[in-house]
């Protein structure tokens, strides 16, 4: 089956079989930010915006994205700014996790979030092997603008 989506934007087209999942069609058309941890929908390593809420997507069949929005780090406006504070903070190690971070924290920020307990929460289904999120959390609460 044929399925038109917009990437970060952009109309895509491709062939895909019924059983492919979004993660391995984005990589197939060259989103390689989207990242493969778990294939269990468990460590947020694979997450985009599908019609601008976070999903990971490795849960989601290609087909459903036809006739979609999907947002990847690429495509995202906040995303530099976070990425410079993960920098500075020390959050970004290996990087792995970054991509998937980044667009579940520019989320929050779009929904307002400033309590970095909730983000916390929130962020609970993105995992790191590297960081001990401490130095992922000091660049969440200036991100946000974190009150308390
Ligand atoms: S690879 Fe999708 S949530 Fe882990
Ligand atoms: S920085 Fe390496 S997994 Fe998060």
């Amino acid at each position: 089956m044929r399925i038109k989506l917009k990437v970060n934007n952009k109309t895509e087209e491709i062939d895909i079989e019924p059983h492919e999942i979004l993660l391995d069609v984005l990589r197939k058309l060259g989103y390689y930010s989207v990242r493969r941890g778990c294939d269990t929908g468990m460590c947020g390593i694979c997450t985009v915006l599908f019609d601008g809420k976070p999903i990971p997507s490795c849960s989601v069949f290609a087909a459903r994205a036809d006739g979609h929005e999907i947002t990847t780090v690429e495509g995202l406006e906040d995303a530099k700014a976070f990425a410079k504070l993960l920098s500075e903070e020390g959050a970004d190690q290996c990087g792995y996790c970054s991509p998937g971070l980044i667009l579940n924290t520019v989320y929050l920020k779009k929904i307002g979030v400033k309590d970095l307990n909730k983000a916390k929460i929130k962020l609970i289904g993105n995992l790191c092997r590297c960081t001990g999120y401490e130095s992922q959390h000091r660049a969440i609460t200036k991100f946000l603008g974190v009150t308390k």
